[in-house]
């Protein structure tokens, strides 16, 4: 070790490696609050002691006291000391936090289904030794959990805005849609973007396409679930959709940077698109230069999901181009689009953070 260093540096610099420790922590009990159900069990109750929340939900109270003061400490609940005694002490959930932490339903600002708990010991294995062989883990090798977890973390904002915010947005496919289309969802995941077209356009027929079994089967579920009878799923990838010409509109959200050979995906697209279809690419905010994405106060995060899933995928087959979370800016759609034989392009920004859409057309 250096004798010369600054020992101030170090600390500060010790203090921000534990404060991502302290995420992970953090972290842990987001999970446990949104899988107990004690987020949406304290909306709209008011304060409340951790025997209150204890007879409301059945649960601990000792242990329900640690997680309030946990939650309370990391600024997700509102604290009210008691006459000295924890037990007396009172939470809140307010509003804001409400929005945030428990309203699933209605919020499109909800983050609490994006909380699964961290990694088991084997999918932390098979990361660690993707670096050694440099092939990437599948969606599906990371099994039930991370399709349904996925499912919850982005269909939020299919569920509440996709139709009227997005679809709304795009020249003439409204119309198309509501006089009777055909949909495919390519990389549909567990199907939350399909059934909900599907739900708001009965003259129309949606198909999801995934190569995971396990998301396809859980988009069958879904669908079934809900009751929506024109919709289909077919666990199959990008590159082996139908060259039928049968699609008028095909979504790819949030996966074509996932994808092994997202050109191959272009070009399969462009045989199974209709000649006046639309392709609609929804793919994360980025600029392809490190130094402009850095300007996102969020960018480790997604470094974080690309070596965990995205990137995983992307280099999953010997041939994989390894795009990767970041890796699929407009630039590059634009070049992917335009090789596979589109002509338009066009950028738009439906106020959603994390993602940029590209409606592409022959
Ligand atoms: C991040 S998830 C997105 C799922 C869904 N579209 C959503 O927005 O929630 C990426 C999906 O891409 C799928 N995928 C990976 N490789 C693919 C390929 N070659 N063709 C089609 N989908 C693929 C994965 O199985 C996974 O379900």
């Amino acid at each position: 070790m250096a004798t010369d260093l600054d020992t101030d540096a170090v600390k500060m610099f010790g203090f921000r490696v534990w404060s991502y420790k302290m995420g992970e922590q953090v972290s842990l009990l987001i999970h446990l609050g949104d899988r107990l159900g004690l987020y949406q069990a304290m909306a709209d109750a008011g304060p409340m002691t951790s025997s209150d929340l204890a007879e409301r939900t059945d649960l601990n109270e000792r242990l329900l006291r640690e997680w309030l003061h946990g939650q309370a400490a990391a600024g997700l609940l509102e604290h009210t000391p008691g006459d000295g005694s924890p037990l007396t002490a009172r939470f809140e959930l307010t509003a804001v936090q409400a929005a945030v932490l428990a309203d699933e339903a209605n919020s499109i600002d909800f983050a609490g289904g994006a909380f699964r708990g961290g990694f088991g010991p084997d999918l932390l294995d098979a990361l660690a030794e993707s670096f050694h062989t440099g092939i990437g883990i599948t969606y599906e090798q990371q099994g039930p959990e991370a399709a349904a977890g996925l499912a919850r973390m982005t269909g939020v904002r299919s569920r509440l805005e996709l139709n009227s915010v997005v679809l709304a947005g795009l020249d003439g496919v409204v119309d198309k849609l509501t006089a009777g289309a055909t949909v495919a969802d390519i990389g549909c995941g567990a199907g939350v973007s399909t059934i909900t077209i599907a739900e708001a356009f009965p003259n129309s027929t949606c198909i999801g396409y995934d190569p995971s079994t396990t998301a396809i089967e859980q988009a069958r579920s879904r669908a079934a679930e809900a009751g929506v009878t024109n919709v289909a799923f077919h666990a199959i990838g990008a590159e082996d959709v139908p060259a039928d010409a049968s699609h008028d509109l095909v979504l790819t959200f949030d996966c074509l940077h996932d994808m092994p050979r997202p050109d191959l995906a272009a070009a399969a697209i462009a045989e199974t698109i209709t000649p006046d279809g639309t392709w609609l690419i929804k793919d994360i905010r980025s600029t392809g230069d490190f130094e402009q994405d850095r300007r996102n106060p969020l960018l480790a995060l997604f470094y974080g999901f690309s070596i965990a899933s995205c990137l995983q995928s992307a280099m999953s087959t010997e041939d994989g181009l390894g795009l990767g979370t970041l890796g699929l800016h407009a630039a590059r759609a634009e070049e992917l689009a335009r090789a596979a034989g589109f002509t338009s392009f066009a950028e738009h920004d439906f106020g959603d953070a994390a993602n940029l859409y590209y409606e592409v057309r022959k």
